[in-house]
């Protein structure tokens, strides 16, 4: 097989968080299902228990989804906040074409809580780090196919009333939302910390 690195990398290199986005998509819904698929089969998880679930709501959904946030939002947050930090944020993700809610299933890990119950404080968190590579793997997947994307964190704020529009099992731990759309501007400009008290190396 050819040395896939370079690819890989360069998928890295162009995941950036997009904020100016359309409600349109490079790729057809069955590519995006597609691609959710191949997360799913794919991606490593803790003793494999696949915990990992996503939903994702395309053009009226993702919309409703985002009304949905901006109604909850409105009524939670002090109105100056509201104003300042929440009412155009929500405006630009109810503007994109779609959005992905990653959630995890902890009931994966019950049967090993009995089996392994030295080590059962660590699940929840070995459900993170799944989900993170989830993430990670689909946020790169949708933008090396011309989409743009950003990661979102309206929970547990919009969670019962997902659960309750769309089914989600209330059992589930809700992660992120990752929005995403044609993108219509460049990401913001980004800096990066000295490798040098970040990466060390020894036996080289
Ligand atoms: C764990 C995690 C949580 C994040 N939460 C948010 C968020 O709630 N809202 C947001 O706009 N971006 C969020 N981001 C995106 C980061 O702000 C962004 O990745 C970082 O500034 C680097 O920019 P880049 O994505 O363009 O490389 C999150 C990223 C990570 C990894």
């Amino acid at each position: 097989m050819s040395n896939l690195a370079p690819s890989i990398l360069a998928g890295f290199k162009g995941r950036r968080s997009v904020y100016s986005l359309a409600n349109e998509s490079t790729i057809s819904d069955e590519r995006i299902e597609e691609i959710l698929s191949e997360v799913m089969k794919n991606m490593p998880s803790g003793f494999n228990t696949q915990g990992t679930r996503m939903v994702v709501l395309l053009k009226e959904e993702h919309q409703k989804l985002w009304d949905i946030a901006h109604e909850i939002a409105s009524a939670s947050v002090p109105i100056e906040q509201f104003e300042n930090l929440y009412r155009a944020r929500i405006a630009g993700f109810r503007a994109a074409y779609g959005t992905v809610l990653f959630y995890e299933d902890p009931a994966v890990f019950k049967p090993l809580e009995v089996k392994m119950p030295i080590i059962k404080d660590k699940f929840p968190e070995w459900l993170d780090h799944a989900s993170g590579m989830s993430q990670l793997a689909v946020w790169t997947l949708l933008e090396a196919e011309g989409l743009g994307c950003n990661l979102q964190h309206y929970n547990p704020m919009i969670d019962a009333r997902i659960s309750e529009q769309w089914k989600v099992p209330k059992e589930w731990k809700s992660k992120s939302q990752l929005v995403f759309g044609k993108p219509t501007g460049p990401p913001r400009e980004k800096t990066s910390e000295p490798l040098s008290s970040r990466l060390f190396v020894y036996g080289k």
